[in-house]
């Protein structure tokens, strides 16, 4: 399955390189992709959630709009013994990794190199907005290859507001509000609903959408965040036990680093043991606590994903085939003599798409011949 999800990803990838080329011969395959979007209102905690999901700090997080454009990440588990490294899709020969500096302490190294993803993603978020108030509907793509995550494609982003705050267009609130549907409308998108525990459950945005586009709740996962700040004497058992709002999946509550902790530079490790400790203590959640917390989440968003994925690979497939004539009738169009970018793009994506088909096509094989897993 590992090497399925793998395969979603490079799709997913060259879905983007096919924005970027102004050519589209695959329109509807990138809807058909599965993936983890995050949904919330600002500073819900929807970035800290992905960012604890995948183990590593390295995700602009703060108050305010932070997140201004969409953020694909595709996370890819390799063996313990292999480098780790984060690389975008917009820097295609730049690793992020630790071995071209100097440093001896490994977790200097990680803090340093998520700094720099950090920047990057900041950097490249600046570039496209005219101002660091506005939004852009254009995604960046980052892919992590680590032996501490698990095989998972996620989207960060911008937060849910209400009203347009200065340097912000009137609009701002249903901009936001529409590019974020443009996400989670899509069948094969699992949401996570995150909701933050301080804050009443009834006035949550992110439940609001999550129930308008997913009114079954099939593919919704309520995540509630800030366990951690809850006034004393109340605890959100009513929300964790689906009573006060019933998803068909879990909801899973979470305890991620406060504006404190990122200042002080608290690092994941120390983040996630005492987001264990705090529920293993806690006399509300302590009969729960197995389920609860960011590596639990990642494990069931996991193996939601491949489920998701295998009921859609036939779906898939055919519209890699779909891709593969219009792009060879385009091909056709152009004629072979063509020497322009254009015509050199084309053949590439043909390529891609036979490799896809192919391999998809032995997944299927392996399927049916092997039996289900
Ligand atoms: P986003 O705008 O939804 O992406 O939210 P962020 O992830 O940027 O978080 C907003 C702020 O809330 C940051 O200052 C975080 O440090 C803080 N925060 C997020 N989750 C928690 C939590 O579980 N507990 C506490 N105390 N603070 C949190
Ligand atoms: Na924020
Ligand atoms: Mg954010």
């Amino acid at each position: 399955m590992e090497g399925l999800i793998g395969l979603v990803s490079t799709l997913h990838k060259s879905c983007t390189k096919l924005g970027d080329f102004g050519s589209d011969p695959l329109p509807s395959l990138w809807d058909s992709l599965p993936s983890i979007v995050a949904i919330g209102g600002q500073s819900s905690g929807k970035s800290s959630v992905l960012e604890s999901i995948v183990g590593r700090d390295f995700l602009p997080r703060g108050s305010g709009i932070v997140t201004r454009r969409p953020l694909l990440l595709q996370l890819h588990n390799i063996d313990s013994g292999e480098e780790e490294y984060a690389e975008f899709l917009h820097l295609p020969k730049q690793r992020f990794t630790d071995y071209s500096e100097n440093f001896s302490l490994l977790l200097l190294d990680l803090t340093i190199r998520a700094a720099m993803v950090r920047k990057e993603i900041q950097d490249e978020t600046d570039k496209i907005t005219s101002n660091s108030r506005q939004i852009s509907s254009v995604p960046i793509q980052l892919s992590i290859h680590s032996p501490n995550v698990v095989n998972l494609a996620m989207i960060d982003l911008p937060g849910l507001t209400k009203v347009a705050v200065e340097g912000q267009p009137e609009t701002i609130a249903q901009d936001i509000e529409k590019l974020v549907r443009s996400y989670v409308e899509k069948p094969n998108c699992i949401i996570l609903a995150i909701t933050p525990a301080n804050q009443d459950i009834a006035t949550s945005d992110a439940i609001r959408l999550a129930r308008e586009v997913d009114p079954a709740a099939e593919r919704t996962f309520g995540v509630l965040t800030k366990l951690d700040l809850m006034d004393k004497g109340t605890n959100a058992l009513e929300v964790l036990e689906g009573k006060s709002f019933r998803l068909q999946r879990p909801w899973v509550g979470t305890v991620n680093r406060s504006q404190a902790d990122i200042n002080t530079n608290v690092d994941m490790l120390a983040a996630r043991k005492r987001e264990r400790e705090f529920f293993a203590t806690s006399p509300d959640y302590a009969h729960i606590a197995s389920k609860m917390g960011s590596e639990y989440l990642a494990k069931l968003l996991s193996r939601d994903l491949e489920n998701v994925i295998k009921a859609r690979i036939p779906g898939i497939a055919s519209l890699i085939k779909k891709g593969i004539d219009e792009a060879e009738s385009e091909v056709d169009q152009l004629g072979r003599p063509v020497a322009v970018d254009a015509g050199a793009q084309l053949y590439t994506i043909l390529e891609l798409c036979r490799a896809f088909d192919q391999t998809f096509a032995e997944h299927l094989e392996g399927g049916r011949s092997g039996g289900d897993r």
